[in-house]
């Protein structure tokens, strides 16, 4: 396998660019809104930049590497010689029922249709298609050139073949492959969500401030980022989204979305992307601090 497509040039689309290019495979970025193509380009370039001083890439495998994709604004012209899609769009179902529905018609047969969906039912996404044995979920996570894991999901329809051979590529990535099965959240964001979800409630209820929670769970648990900082790095649209996602698929009241984060979404704060979030973000600066909102409560 050797031609790879991606659609969607945002920050999870880069990113899988970026790997697979890495990785010596063609890629064919695609993205219906050309100036996020050239964004994108910008983005790659500098990722890899941040590599080359690092000394982890060298100026020579960067240039490689950015030969090896080519952008398109028309995605029926980047899937012609697909092998594998991985489609990286907004996560929104309707939209991404459309593009699969426009896969299955145009990229070549026996090409995989894989998804980056985080929350988003593989069986689901295949019943649109006429080869749900070849569509299957390929989950990276932010920021995709650093974090090692792919969640490979296997749909109801979706073949041992097949996932076979998105385990052995995502190797040639030098990711780490886990297979898990279809069901809400899968398993990243079906342990993950509950956890931000509980660090939520946790402040709502004023047991302690945004910086002990994140500081218990950092220093605590080891992990790089607090729950608070990492709801805000993911956006806390996109958690609410997925909470809403595993309360609705499992019927269960454990998955309810905090009040608090509710009312954040709603307001407009949804963490780095809209520059506060429990933190304040300010262009150039790693600083962080907390919102004028959670300070002294
Ligand atoms: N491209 C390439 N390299 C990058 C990068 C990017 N976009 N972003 C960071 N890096 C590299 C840096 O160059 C640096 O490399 P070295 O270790 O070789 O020096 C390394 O990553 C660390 O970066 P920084 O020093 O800038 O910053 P940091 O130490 O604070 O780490 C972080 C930043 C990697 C994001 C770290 O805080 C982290 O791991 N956070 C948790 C991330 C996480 O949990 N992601 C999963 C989110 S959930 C998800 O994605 C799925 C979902 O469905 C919601």
């Amino acid at each position: 396998m050797n031609n790879i497509t991606v659609i969607g040039a945002g920050t999870m689309g880069n990113g899988i660019a970026h790997v697979f290019a890495q990785s010596g495979f063609k890629v064919a970025l695609a993205d219906v809104n050309a100036p996020q193509l050239e964004k994108a380009l910008q983005t790659i370039t500098k990722n890899f930049d941040r590599q080359v001083s690092k000394g982890s890439v060298t100026e020579e495998q960067k240039q490689q590497a950015l030969s090896n994709i080519q952008t398109y604004s028309d995605v029926n012209e980047a899937v012609k010689n697909a092998e594998l899609v991985v489609e990286a769009a907004t996560e929104n179902i309707d939209l991404k029922l459309k593009i699969f529905r426009q896969l299955d018609e145009t990229a070549p047969k026996g090409c995989i249709l894989a998804s980056n969906t985080s929350s988003i039912s593989i069986t689901r996404i295949a019943a649109v298609t006429k080869r749900p044995e070849l569509v299957i979920g390929m989950h990276f996570m932010n920021p995709v050139p650093v974090m090692k894991l792919v969640e490979i999901i296997n749909g109801y329809s979706t073949s041992t073949a097949v996932s076979d051979q998105v385990i052995a590529l995502s190797r040639k990535l030098g990711k780490v492959p886990c297979v898990v099965n279809d069901y809400p959240g899968f398993i990243a964001n079906k342990i993950l969500m509950p956890m931000i979800n509980e660090a939520i409630y946790s402040l709502y209820e004023g047991i302690a401030d945004v910086e002990a929670i994140d500081t218990i769970m950092k220093l605590g648990m080891a992990h790089p980022m607090g729950p608070l900082q990492l709801a805000d790095f993911i956006g806390l649209d996109v958690c609410l989204s997925i909470l809403n996602v595993l309360y609705e698929g499992f019927g269960n009241q454990k998955y309810a979305p905090c009040p608090l984060l509710v009312n954040m979404v709603t307001a407009g704060k949804l963490g780095v992307k809209s520059g506060e979030g429990f933190y304040t973000y300010t262009a150039g600066s790693k600083e962080l601090v907390v919102s004028e909102r959670f300070k002294n409560r």
